[in-house]
C-alpha cells in the first residue's frame, strides 16, 4: 500500500501560525514516524503545489476584524483552481478570542470549504 503524502501550507504574519504548525507537524511525525510533513509558507510557495499532496492542512490566521492574513489574502483567488477532489484537507486557525470576539474567521473558513 503507498504511503499518503501531507503537506502543511501555512500563512504567518508574526510567526505564531508558524510556531503553531511546528507543533503540529511535531506531533504527527512523533505519532507516526514513518510519516514526513513538509511544511510550506505560501509567501514563498505557489498554492498550487497543494495538488501535490493527499492530505493538507492549512494554517490561517485571522486579521484586521475578521480578515485573512495578508499571505492568504494575496492568493485567495488560487485556491479556485485546485482541484481537492479526493483530498482531506483540515483547516487550523489562530486568532484572539478576546480581543477579537466579534471578529472570529472560523464560520468564514467553513463557509468557503469545498465538500470533495
Ligand atoms: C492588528 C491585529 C489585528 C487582529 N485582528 C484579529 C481579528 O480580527 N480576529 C481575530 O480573531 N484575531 C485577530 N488578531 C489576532 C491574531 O490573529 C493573532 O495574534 C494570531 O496569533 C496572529 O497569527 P500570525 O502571527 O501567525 O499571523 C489580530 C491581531 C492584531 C495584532
Amino acid at each position: 500500500m503507498s504511503e499518503v503524502s501531507i503537506g502543511l501550507f501555512y500563512g504567518s504574519t508574526t510567526c505564531y501560525t508558524e510556531m503553531a504548525a511546528e507543533k503540529i507537524k511535531a506531533q504527527l511525525e512523533r505519532l507516526s514516524p514513518h510519516i514526513n510533513i513538509p511544511m510550506f509558507d505560501i509567501k514563498d510557495t505557489p498554492l498550487s503545489n497543494i495538488a501535490n499532496y493527499d492530505i493538507v492542512l492549512l494554517g490561517i490566521s485571522t486579521w484586521d476584524f475578521g480578515e485573512l492574513q495578508e499571505d492568504w489574502e494575496s492568493h485567495w483567488s488560487d485556491i479556485g483552481a485546485i482541484d481537492f477532489t479526493g483530498k482531506h484537507a483540515a483547516i487550523f486557525g489562530l486568532g484572539d478570542q478576546l480581543g477579537y470576539a466579534d471578529w472570529s474567521k472560523t464560520q468564514w473558513y467553513a463557509s468557503r470549504c469545498h465538500r470533495t
